[in-house]
């Protein structure tokens, strides 16, 4: 089993020797594991001799009406799947470890990055995210670090980060995990019904079919907008509400409103999705692969 460490200290003291000969990783998480967090300690594993894996429900990053007291706390069970893949050591502190006071008096803030898609429903989490996150890299001073790619916005702000305030640490970008149905893993998503998990899929289809679209044909501008409606419009149907359907840059611009007939260099292209079903805000995105 892991060694399970609740106090910054104990985990800088278990760390220490290792740091001049090995390779330390970190995957963060928020706990209530699933099998795409278990891939994210295999990558991790590929990459660094020890693995550390967090598991901290960051209060900073949740909205006020959000679920963070309803979040899954689910340590036990997290430490024995955890076992499964090999990781050494579990740093799960308390609230009160991460933060002397709420909010914290120290902030950091990713910018316009934010200023978009998820930041326009949740205007505070990513900064939230920030701040954990630096504080993770800063107490587990990792080589590596290993994030999920169906979280894009936030794997973007996350190289941001690093970049901005000169980690040393090689950020990895985890493949999307999915059900056989095509619906990416996530922990929200025990909080669909039986019959939202029989229809959330339809996410998935529609960016693959948006996806294809764009491979398929030479689209403008306009003609994608018109995608994005009629794909909108399966999506609502389906009993989703839509925090966003959009397309994108793969550095998350805004595609350049000037070049609107011109044909789109779909390659460098991702369309992204956040939508509520049910009690659950469901999060998707496709890269558009031209060779498909
Ligand atoms: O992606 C998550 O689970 C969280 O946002 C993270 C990166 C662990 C920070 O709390």
């Amino acid at each position: 089993m892991p060694i399970i460490h609740p106090y910054i200290s104990d985990l800088r003291t278990a760390l220490q020797p290792y740091r001049s000969q090995q390779r330390i990783a970190l995957v963060p998480t928020m706990g209530n594991l699933h099998d795409g967090h278990l891939e994210l300690v295999k990558i991790a594993k590929q990459h660094a001799d020890i693995v550390v894996v967090s598991i901290f429900v960051n209060p900073t990053q949740f909205g006020v009406g959000e679920d963070f007291d309803s979040y899954p706390r689910t340590l036990d069970d997290d430490a024995k799947k955890l076992a499964t893949v090999g990781t050494d050591y579990i740093f799960a502190p308390h609230v009160d470890e991460m933060y002397a006071v709420l909010p914290p008096s120290t902030s950091i803030r990713a910018g316009a990055i934010t200023v978009q898609l998820c930041g326009q429903s949740r205007p505070d989490h990513f900064d939230g995210v920030g701040i954990v996150v630096s504080k993770l890299f800063n107490i587990v001073q990792p080589d590596v670090a290993i994030f999920g790619q169906k979280d894009y916005q936030q794997l973007a702000i996350i190289k941001q980060l690093v970049r901005d305030l000169s980690y040393s640490i090689d950020i990895i970008a985890a493949p999307i995990v999915r059900a056989v149905d095509g619906l990416a893993l996530s922990s929200r998503n025990q909080y669909l019904s039986p019959a939202e998990r029989q229809v959330a899929p339809i996410l998935h289809q529609e960016l693959q079919y948006l996806a294809q679209q764009l491979a398929d044909g030479a689209h403008t501008q306009q003609g994608l907008a018109a995608l994005i409606v009629e794909s909108s419009t399966r999506i609502s149907n389906a009993g989703f509400n839509i925090d966003y359907l959009e397309v994108k840059t793969l550095q998350l611009e805004a595609l350049n409103n000037k070049t609107s007939k011109s044909p789109l260099d779909v390659q460098d292209l991702i369309i992204l999705v956040a939508a509520w079903l049910g009690r659950a805000r469901l999060l998707d995105n496709q890269l558009i692969n031209v060779n498909q």
